[in-house]
C-alpha cells in the first residue's frame, strides 16, 4: 500500500497547487492560499492558491470560446473523449479513492466506490453520446414533418458539496460533455485537492486529443472570492448545485431571476419503513450502511426508521447490538466502518442536534458522544447515535448531516406512509417488506413522495443509471442517468413544410 505522500505524488498534488485549470492548462492565481486538512488525523495535506473573481471571469471567457469549438465536435466523438477519461480513471481508481477517503473522511471502500461511480457514469455517457434523440411527431398539416432536436446548451456551472468530492462533478460533467457543453466546476472549499487530482487526470486525456483550452474548467476557491457571482452570471445557462436547502433556495432565486436553468440537489430526510414481513437481517444491514456510511453525510443517508410496533423492540435491540460492534477510526484502516465527520463544526452541529432531541422529549438509545481514542484526536470522530423520537419534533424535521438515526413506531400502513411523507424533504426512501400489496402501495402515487423509492434496499448508494434527485425541499433537480441528460441540452421543435402550399395550423384562413 502506498504512503500518502506517494499517493499525492501519483496524483500530481504538490505542496502548493494552483486553483485554476482550463482543462489543459493550470493557471497561477493571486488569491490567498487555503490549506486542506485531513479530518482523519488533522494533518495539513497541501495548499491551494485560490481563484479570485477576476480569475473566474477569465475562465468564463475561455469557456465561452471553447464552447464555439466543442459544440461542433460530433457527439459520438465527444463520447470518445469521455471513454478515454473513463479509462484514465480506472488507472487512478486506487490512489484517487484513497485521497477521497483521506481528504473527506469517508472510509476507503466508499472512497473507491465514489471513483467507481465516476467510471460508471463515463461508460453511461459514452453510450448516451449516440442517443441524444428526440421524438418525431405527425403534423396536423399535410406535407409537413415535425421533430424534436437537442442542441448543446453552453457553459454548465457545477457547484458540488464536500461529501462527494469527485463523483457529483462526474455525473454532471460527463453528461454535459457528451451534450456538447463546457463545464466550470466550483468544488467545496473543504475538499479542493480531490478536484485538483481529478483535473490532473483529465488533463492528460484532453492534451493527448488536442482538445482546446476551456472545455473542462476548475475554479478552486472559497466563498471569500466567489459565491453569488457565479449564480447570477448570465454566461451560465445551467447551474447544477449540490448542497443544503438553505443555500439551494438562494441559488434557485438568483438563477431564476435571470431566467437561467438550475438543477438543485439539496437536503434529504430519508426514511426506511420496516414492516413485519421484511427480512430483518437485510433491513439491518441496509439501515446501518445508510445511517453510518460516509458518517451520515450523504444526502441519501438513512435518518429515520419507521418501524412496525410488532417488531419494534426486537429490531431496536438488534440495531443497538450492531451499533455496539461498529469500529470507528481512521477511514483508511480497512477494519473501520465509520470515519470522522468533515470538521469540528460538523461535530458541533451533531451534538447540538442531540441536545435538541433530548429537549423535545426524545430518548437516546445509543451513542451520541465524542469518540475517545488516542488515534482519533482530530476532533471529528463521534459515536453514531440512535434516538427514539416522534416524527413531528422540530429537530426530526431537519436534516442533521451526521450519523443520527431516529426510531419511530407505526401500527398501520396508512400511518407509516403518512409519517414517512411528513417532512419537508423528499429525496430517498425505502420499504422492507415481502408483502406485494404493501410494496406496490409504497411505490404508487399514494406512497412515498420522494424522487427515489426503493424496496428491500436502503436509501443510499443509488446507481448512476437512474435519474438522481428529489422533490419538495430537495429541490426537484435530476442528474446522472435515465433521461437526465435532457437538462444539459437546449430543446428545439422543428416543423418542416415540404409541400408547395402554406396551410396554417388550427385551420386558420389568412389570405393576403
Ligand atoms: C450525495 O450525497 O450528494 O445514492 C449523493 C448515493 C450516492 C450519491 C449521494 N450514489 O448515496
Amino acid at each position: 500500500m502506498q504512503e500518502m505522500k506517494d499517493v499525492l505524488k501519483t496524483l500530481g498534488i504538490k505542496d502548493v497547487n494552483p486553483g485554476v485549470c482550463t482543462g489543459t492548462k493550470w493557471i497561477d492565481t493571486t488569491g490567498d492560499k487555503i490549506t486542506s486538512y485531513s479530518p482523519a488525523d488533522g494533518t495539513a495535506i497541501a495548499d491551494i492558491k485560490q481563484a479570485t473573481l477576476e480569475d473566474y471571469r477569465k475562465v468564463i471567457d475561455t469557456a465561452k470560446d471553447a464552447f464555439k469549438v466543442w459544440k461542433k465536435v460530433p457527439a459520438p466523438k465527444r463520447g470518445e473523449i469521455v471513454r478515454q477519461i473513463g479509462l484514465e480513471l480506472r488507472k487512478y481508481k486506487e490512489p484517487l479513492g484513497r485521497l477521497v477517503s483521506y481528504e473527506m473522511g469517508k472510509i476507503y471502500q466508499e472512497g473507491l466506490g465514489e471513483v467507481q461511480e465516476m467510471i460508471d457514469i463515463c461508460d453511461f455517457a459514452v453510450g448516451q453520446s449516440r442517443q441524444l434523440y428526440g421524438f418525431t411527431m405527425h403534423s396536423e398539416r399535410s406535407e409537413h414533418r415535425m421533430y424534436d432536436q437537442y442542441h448543446p446548451l453552453g457553459i454548465v456551472g457545477v457547484v458540488s458539496a464536500f461529501n462527494f468530492p469527485v463523483a457529483v462533478w462526474s455525473w454532471n460533467a460527463m453528461i454535459a460533455l457528451v451534450a456538447g457543453d463546457v463545464i466550470v466546476w466550483k468544488p467545496s472549499s473543504k475538499v479542493l485537492l480531490c478536484a485538483v487530482a481529478v483535473h490532473n487526470i483529465v488533463a492528460d486525456v484532453l492534451k493527448r486529443n488536442d482538445i482546446p483550452e476551456g472545455v473542462l474548467n476548475l475554479v478552486a476557491t472559497s466563498s471569500k472570492y466567489l459565491g453569488d457571482d457565479m449564480f447570477s452570471d448570465k454566461n451560465i445557462p445551467l447551474i447544477s448545485f449540490t448542497g443544503s436547502t438553505r443555500v439551494g433556495k438562494k441559488v434557485g432565486r438568483l438563477v431564476g431571476e435571470r431566467l437561467g436553468k438550475s438543477i438543485l440537489e439539496l437536503g434529504g430526510n430519508n426514511a426506511v419503513i420496516v414492516t413485519p414481513t421484511s427480512s430483518q437481517d437485510m433491513a439491518l444491514r441496509a439501515i446501518v450502511f445508510g445511517a453510518v456510511g460516509t458518517t451520515g453525510q450523504r444526502c441519501t443517508s438513512t435518518r429515520r426508521i419507521i418501524l412496525h410496533e410488532s417488531i419494534y423492540e426486537e429490531f431496536k435491540n438488534k440495531l443497538i447490538n450492531v451499533y455496539k460492534g461498529l469500529k470507528i477510526g481512521n477511514p483508511l484502516d480497512e477494519k473501520n466502518h465509520v470515519g470522522p465527520l468533515i470538521d469540528k463544526g460538523a461535530s458541533d452541529t451533531y451534538f447540538k442536534a442531540i441536545d435538541k432531541v433530548k429537549a423535545e422529549g426524545g430518548k437516546i438509545l445509543f451513542g451520541g458522544e465524542v469518540y475517545k481514542d488516542p488515534n482519533c484526536e482530530s476532533g471529528c470522530y463521534v459515536v453514531p447515535c440512535i434516538a427514539e423520537v416522534e416524527n413531528h419534533y422540530e429537530i426530526v424535521q431537519e436534516e442533521t448531516f451526521a450519523p443520527l438515526l431516529y426510531l419511530i413506531k407505526y401500527s398501520t400502513l396508512d400511518e407509516a406512509i403518512e409519517l414517512h411523507n411528513a417532512v419537508p424533504q423528499g429525496l430517498s426512501s425505502a420499504m422492507f417488506s415481502t408483502n406485494l400489496l404493501e410494496t406496490e402501495r409504497f411505490l404508487s402515487h399514494e406512497g412515498s413522495d420522494c424522487g427515489i423509492a426503493n424496496i428491500n434496499i436502503g436509501t443510499s448508494g443509488a446507481e448512476i443509471g437512474g435519474a438522481f434527485g428529489g422533490e419538495k425541499d430537495t429541490g426537484g433537480g435530476r442528474e446522472s442517468g435515465s433521461d437526465a441528460w435532457k437538462a444539459y441540452m437546449r430543446r428545439q421543435t422543428n416543423t418542416i413544410n415540404y409541400g408547395s402550399e402554406l396551410p396554417l395550423a388550427q385551420g386558420i384562413e389568412f389570405n393576403v
